[in-house]
């Protein structure tokens, strides 16, 4: 059975979205800001590394992170497409190629039937709890790696529960001053397993103690 691991931006107030989530502003308002650093790596990669700043330890950081993923488990607010019943419209944020490709398990209280997408990423519903997505994320992975890959109130729930094995945290030197903040309500003992400076941002890999 693989590891279960979670990689998460971060500000330096410990927020994993900004405030006021919309369709308009899926990462709620400054969220972008934490991701602008990997936004860079497909520049660079599309300009063949002429994308000025030098990413390639980021880039090396990521692609260790993510080779070995085999299933994927996000919230429903991750996916987007806003709450109650599903607007069936609605095919998540990526495109028909999310880059996924494996199966990726969506928390919601509402059920869908799964969308499988050109690229071969399969979406399937899940409105039994987190202990039955992980499970049916450990089946479909076999002895890959399964990811939680957001947002905060998925991560939250699996750290609560003693679920999740490798914690990644890419530090962005910005404040938010509000939003969805990673560690509220909950302890998780955390043992520093290695520490990468990129050029912008610092990648923290945390191993979460039971
Ligand atoms: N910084 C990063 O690296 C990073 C990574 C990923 C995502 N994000 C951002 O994080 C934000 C989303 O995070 P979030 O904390 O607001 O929401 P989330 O964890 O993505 O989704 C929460 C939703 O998932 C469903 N859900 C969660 N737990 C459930 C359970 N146990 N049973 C059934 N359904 C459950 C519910 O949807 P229903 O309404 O269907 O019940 C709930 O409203 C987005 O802005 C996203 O872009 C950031």
């Amino acid at each position: 059975m693989g590891i279960v691991s979670s990689q998460l931006s971060i500000s330096l107030d410990g927020y994993v979205a900004g405030p006021e989530q919309s369709r308009q502003d899926p990462l709620g308002r400054g969220g972008l800001r934490l991701h602008e650093w990997f936004f860079g790596l497909d520049a660079e990669r599309a300009q063949d590394g002429s994308a000025g700043v030098d990413q390639s330890v980021d880039a090396k950081v990521v692609e260790e992170m993510t080779r070995d993923v085999g299933a994927y488990v996000m919230g429903r607010r991750m996916f987007g497409g806003g709450d109650g019943p599903w607007d069936e419209g609605w095919r998540g944020w990526w495109g028909e190629d999310p880059s996924f490709r494996t199966p990726v398990f969506v928390l919601s209280h509402h059920p869908r039937e799964p969308l499988l997408m050109r690229d071969g990423t399969e979406f399937r519903f899940v409105t039994d709890g987190i202990d039955s997505a992980l499970r049916q994320a450990r089946a479909a992975a076999g002895d890959r790696e399964v990811a939680i890959a957001g947002g905060a109130s998925t991560v939250r729930q699996y750290l609560a529960a003693g679920a999740i094995d490798i914690l990644h945290l890419h530090l962005v030197p910005i404040v938010l001053g509000a939003g969805e903040r990673l560690f509220d309500g909950i302890t998780p003992r955390l043992e520093q397993e290695t520490v990468v400076a990129g050029p912008t941002v610092t990648h923290l890999r945390y191993r979460v103690l039971r």
